[in-house]
């Protein structure tokens, strides 16, 4: 753990900027954070006690993947430090995180927790998570219908795979004993199945990290309460057929509203937080 005067370096990378706060609604929820990670974010934060929130970086044309190995999210951002610190501050305030077996396999050696993504930071949501009485990381659930999962990632470890049965004929007896799978007898997992299991076991604040194919999904059945979408001064452009995605894909969510709850500024970075509209 990193001592508590690691707030200076996070000033420090941050330019010793602040986000700046253009619009936020009054009455969010607020926690009871550190000052200082109240001090970088720009003001108080908080999540309603049960919610499902997603976080991701889109470039100002709308993606957030692109083809190629690479781990997109930190290109598309342009490897923003204010990203990565919103991000670890999500996290710090998770009880799970979870992803698509598409974003698992794009990160290779990743850990989806705040300290690894914003490490000036980690004492300070270390501090934010006791203060909120969480356990000391959030727990990794990772969705896969195959299986075609690369189990010895660190992140395996300690996953909660969730999967089919055809995913469990791949995954069975290959997983490390740390590691936790639950079978749905389909095909294609109910998103709403996945988190009422989680909430039975009592994780109520759930970050979704994506990708686009499990957002998407969420949105399309109403499971999703607020969007936290950096945006991203960068154009990437598409051709047809490219392996480059949309923030949603592979559902027609209808034009579905949100509705803006605050947005901050870091250099030409936007940070838009949005509530589903009911
Ligand atoms: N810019 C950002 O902020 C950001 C954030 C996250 C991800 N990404 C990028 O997004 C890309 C990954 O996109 P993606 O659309 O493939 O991601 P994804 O949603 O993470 O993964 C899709 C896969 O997850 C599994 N899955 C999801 N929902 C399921 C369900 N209901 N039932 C059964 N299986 C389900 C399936 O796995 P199987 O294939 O095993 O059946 C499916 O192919 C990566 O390039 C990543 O870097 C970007």
């Amino acid at each position: 753990m990193q001592p508590i005067d690691s707030v200076l370096d996070v000033r420090r990378i941050l330019a010793a900027e602040p986000l700046q706060v253009l619009f936020e609604r009054p009455s969010l929820p607020s926690f009871e954070l550190p000052s200082q990670l109240n001090e970088i974010y720009g003001g108080s934060f908080g999540l309603p006690s049960q919610c499902v929130f997603a976080n991701f970086v889109a470039s100002l044309d709308g993606l957030v993947a692109l083809p190629g190995d690479a781990e997109s999210g930190q290109i598309i951002s342009g490897h923003s430090q204010a990203d990565r610190f919103v991000m670890g501050l999500l996290r710090s305030c998770a009880d799970a995180v979870l992803i698509g077996a598409g974003t698992f396999r794009k990160s290779p050696g990743h850990a989806w927790c705040a300290e690894r993504i914003y490490p000036p930071a980690a004492a300070l949501f270390s501090e934010a998570r006791e203060a909120l009485g969480l356990r000391e990381a959030p727990q990794l659930v990772l969705i896969s219908g195959s299986g075609e999962l690369d189990v010895s990632q660190p992140a395996a470890q300690t996953a909660w795979i969730i999967t089919t049965p055809r995913g469990e004929g791949v995954l069975r007896g290959k997983l490390p004993e740390t590691a936790r799978l639950s079978v749905f007898d389909t095909e294609r997992i109910a998103p709403a199945d996945v988190l009422a299991k989680l909430r039975r076991e009592g994780y109520n604040r759930v970050l979704t990290e994506g990708g686009p194919i499990l957002f998407a999904a969420l949105v399309r059945e109403r499971l999703l309460d607020q969007l936290f979408l950096t945006s991203s001064p960068a154009l990437f452009g598409r051709f047809s057929h490219d392996e480059r995605k949309g923030l949603s894909e592979g559902a027609d969510l209808n034009g579905v509203r949100l509705d803006l709850l605050s947005a901050r500024r870091h250099g030409s970075h936007l940070f838009l937080r949005y509530q589903m509209a009911r």
